[in-house]
């Protein structure tokens, strides 16, 4: 299992669940975040608006997922994040040991 990290842009966010859900996806969780990448101390576009500061707001998903549907998810993500400009976000993938449902105890990917 591994969990696919996805830091987007804020109105992104309704497009990336559509996408993920097209796939099959079924559990995540979605974080308010800031953050800034390489531009750090540069304007960007938030919302038609020019910011000067550093830390701008982003959303971050995570999703654990089998390792065989990594590659689909990131694509997903990935088409319905991208405008191609900068800022639009970074992906970041983890390797997950264990994973267990509380209610049942499942583990592993029967518990995803
Ligand atoms: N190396 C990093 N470590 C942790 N978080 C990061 C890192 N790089 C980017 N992020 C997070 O991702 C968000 C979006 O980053 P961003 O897309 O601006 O990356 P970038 O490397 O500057 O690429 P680009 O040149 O396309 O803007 C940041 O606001 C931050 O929250
Ligand atoms: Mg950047």
């Amino acid at each position: 299992m591994k969990k696919v990290e996805a830091i987007i842009q804020p109105f992104k966010l309704e497009d990336a669940k559509d996408a993920l859900k097209a796939i099959g996806v079924d559990g995540m969780t979605v974080t308010e975040v800031r953050g800034h990448g390489r531009q750090k101390g540069h304007k960007e576009v938030y919302r038609g608006q020019e910011y000067m500061v550093d830390l701008l707001p982003k959303v971050k998903l995570e999703m654990v997922v089998p390792d065989n549907r990594v590659e689909e998810v990131v694509k997903a993500v990935c088409e319905a994040a991208r405008t191609g400009k900068i800022g639009d976000g970074k992906i970041f993938l983890y390797n997950i040991g264990e994973a267990i449902r509380i209610r049942n105890g499942d583990r592993g990917e029967a518990a995803l």
